[in-house]
């Protein structure tokens, strides 16, 4: 039995009828870009996120980018974010012409670390993004507050977070604004790229909606500089189809996640994802950290078992950020998490089989042959090894 890391074809062929009718509709009206499909998923996703406003766009890095300028974030300005999320967030700082300055994370949620903000402010600093890492939101309220303190916009990288919740109110709402990706793979995915802001700033929301239409709020009347970053029609139907069943799909990767919790409570050597007292996770990655975590990867993939490493090197390690001069042991807790975490298969369709095969692979790894050092084949004594 083969576990993919993920199975999207499952879960097209659970909605096929659905979502047929619906590109049937695209073609018949030909309302390829922006257009009703992609006014009406608007509406929806507003209403699913408990803001005002959506404004569906071309993917999720946009939308960062889009909030960012929209919100008057540019040149000489800084804005703090996480070392251990997609390059994406700090892309979006970086194309508006800020600079990303990072803050470590929490180490039982991966999330930003609401202490350690206050030293990093200084008066170029103009907004925060916390990301809601693996479908887990950050600590909010206090984030917030320190936003509020300081005069610091708030927005969400919710990008892999659909649904999630912090004390009880969805992912999106509490910033002033929040960023969604609809690629693929994540618990709303597009059959394509897309993205969306959403937010209740009136103000925010209409010169978002003229950006990303060439600043136009009537045709060919520009009022002001904008761009091309309209949703096109076919992935505004396709999400209109996929966020109905949205729900019932994280409710099953929660109980996916409680399996995996189930089966490995007794494995000393693994450390589970947490979910914090705030949150209602999503579980878009289940990731559990090891400190063998390649030589896992390994041994997993030949059981045929494949999982992924997210993120394998935090952004202030990467090359392309390295004009910013941070070294390593900067963000010690991010550091490790690069090192430790290995997401295991997460999807709503995995069956419990599936979930009990991961997890017995990964109890039988620790009497396993793994690669030792050049290569070789030996038998390792985990976890007294890794002590
Ligand atoms: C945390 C985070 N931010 C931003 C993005 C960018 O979204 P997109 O790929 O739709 O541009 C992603 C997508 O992978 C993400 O995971």
């Amino acid at each position: 039995m083969k576990v993919p890391f993920l199975d999207l074809k499952a879960q097209y062929e659970s909605i096929r009828d659905e979502i047929e009718t619906a590109l049937q509709q695209v073609l018949d009206t030909t309302a390829f870009a922006g257009g009703p499909f992609v006014e009406k998923l608007e509406k929806e996703f507003a209403i699913f996120c408990e803001c005002e406003f959506a404004i569906g766009v071309g993917s999720g890095t946009t939308a960062l980018w889009m909030a960012l300028s929209g919100l008057g974030i540019g040149q000489g300005d800084e804005v703090m974010t996480v070392p251990n999320t997609f390059i994406a967030t700090a892309e979006a700082i970086s194309f508006c012409g800020a600079k990303p300055v990072f803050v470590d994370v929490d180490e039982r949620t991966y999330n930003m670390n609401p202490n350690l903000l206050e030293d990093a402010i200084t008066p170029k600093t103009k907004a925060i993004i916390p990301v809601h890492l693996y479908g887990q939101m950050a600590d909010m309220d206090p984030i917030m507050q320190i936003a509020r303190t300081h005069g610091l916009f708030v927005i969400e990288d919710a990008c892999q977070a659909h649904g999630a919740e912090y004390k009880s109110r969805p992912a999106g709402s509490i910033g002033d604004a929040g960023c969604f990706s609809f690629y693929p793979g994540k618990n709303l995915g597009a059959y394509g790229e897309a993205g969306a802001i959403v937010t209740n700033n009136a103000e925010l929301a209409e010169k978002m909606r003229m950006f990303r239409d060439h600043g136009q709020a009537k045709k060919y009347y520009h009022s002001m500089i904008g761009w091309n970053a309209r949703m096109d029609g076919i992935q505004g139907a396709v999400l209109g189809v996929k966020l109905k069943h949205l729900p019932a799909w994280n409710q099953a990767r929660r109980k996916n996640a409680q399996l995996y919790n189930d089966f490995l409570a007794d494995v000393d050597y693994v450390i589970a994802p947490a979910e914090a007292d705030y949150a209602k996770h999503v579980y878009h990655i289940y990731a559990i950290r090891t400190q063998n975590r390649d030589a896992l990867i390994i041994a997993l993939a030949e059981k045929d078992i494949f999982c992924g490493i997210h993120y394998p090197v935090p952004i202030h390690l990467q090359d392309a950020y390295g004009f910013l001069d941070y070294r390593t042991g900067n963000f010690p807790v991010a550091e490790k998490c690069a090192e430790e975490l290995v997401s295991l298969p997460m999807f709503s369709e995995l069956t419990e089989s599936q979930i009990e095969k991961v997890s017995y692979e990964i109890k039988r790894f620790k009497q396993s042959k793994t690669l030792g050092e050049n290569g070789k084949r030996r038998i390792l004594n985990w976890p007294r090894e890794l002590a």
